[in-house]
């Protein structure tokens, strides 16, 4: 007789719009294949602990638009010894799981796959503003906290050009500068600095005044968080350029909201991947989004290297921004 699924699903470390999505899908996709589905709160905070809860169809009611995670989230730094897997590993016998889907980002995927190593079965779904996942052309979350912060800086950009005045944007993305990029090219950045590579204060300087030589009122430079700190940035600009220079740290703003359309129907397919995965017998693996198709492949895959920005992206960005 084929085993009974229960598969778990939790949400693990920074919180990313469409997480809700994904966790439905995972429920209703495992209720829709005969399986039970549970949900670890707290991230794998509530997996040691052993929070967990039953889901019916009905619970993942009314979540598909919301952002955050209603299953909550954490960093858990007991997922860094060897007592915490064990322990990990305990739960999830306890729980009676069969299989357990991660939703999280590269530092949830190292634990997963330690959980892997020692017998769980376990399945990764990217779920971050970050997109610094590699292996998957984008990330739950990615999408959403684009539009944020082109909303942001199309407000910025109204007191830029009422004022005449240079902003400094600063963007989340930890290391890794795809979301600035992203963000300065949809957003029309004049200039934008991401880790990836290397800048100079004189540089920025001599693109501001290339811009008001040619009669440009304002000027909205995009850092990546990674790259520099706005306000130091915005500092160093001022002194080097003669005229004031505002700063603006978006912050967590970047990571609220409501998930776009993309997000929702992208949580909503690698939940469903993720769950056909571990019914399929699968484990170890990462879902991702390759040429518009998802797909599986090991988890080591998405987290010995990052996802990093294009170079002829960045180039095109540079070239539109003069
Ligand atoms: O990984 C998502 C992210 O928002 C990063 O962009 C940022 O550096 C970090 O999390 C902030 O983490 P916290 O919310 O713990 O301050």
């Amino acid at each position: 007789m084929p085993e009974q699924a229960r598969i778990g699903v939790l949400t693990s470390g920074g919180d990313a719009p469409g997480m809700n999505a994904a966790i439905r899908s995972v429920v209703r996709m495992t209720i829709a294949n005969g399986g039970e589905a549970v949900a670890i709160y707290q991230g794998y905070e509530g997996l040691l602990d052993g929070a967990s809860r039953p889901m019916e169809l009905g619970s993942v009611g009314g979540v598909l638009d919301r952002g955050g995670t209603f299953i909550g989230t954490s960093r858990s730094e007991r997922m860094y010894s060897e007592e915490g897997l064990d322990l990990a590993r305990q739960r999830y016998e306890e729980m009676g799981l069969t299989g357990l889907v991660i939703i999280g980002g590269d530092g949830s995927y190292r634990a997963a796959q330690e959980l892997h190593e020692r017998g769980l079965r376990v399945m990764g779904i990217p779920g971050t503003i970050d997109n610094d996942v590699a292996g998957t052309d984008t990330t739950i979350g990615f999408d959403t906290a684009l539009n944020t912060i082109c909303d942001a800086t199309s407000k910025v950009r109204d007191t830029a050009s009422s004022h005449e005045r240079t902003f400094v944007i600063e963007v989340m993305g930890r290391a890794c500068g795809l979301l600035a990029l992203h963000a300065g090219l949809a957003a029309g950045a004049d200039c934008i600095l991401v880790p990836e590579v290397p800048w100079k204060i004189e540089d920025v300087c001599a693109s501001v005044k290339q811009g008001v030589e040619r009669g440009k009122k304002h000027s909205i430079i995009v850092v990546a968080e990674g790259a520099g700190h706005a306000f130091g940035i915005a500092e160093d600009l001022g002194t080097l350029c003669g005229h004031p220079v505002r700063a603006v740290v978006l912050g967590h703003i970047q990571r609220g909201g409501a998930p776009s359309a993309f997000d929702r129907i992208l949580a909503s397919r690698m939940g469903a991947a993720a769950v056909e995965g571990l019914m399929a017998g699968e484990s170890g693996m990462a879902v991702g989004l390759r040429n518009a198709d998802t797909v599986l492949y090991p988890l080591p895959e998405a987290y010995s290297s990052h996802h990093t920005m294009k170079r002829h992206i960045y180039d095109l960005a540079m070239v539109l921004a003069r």
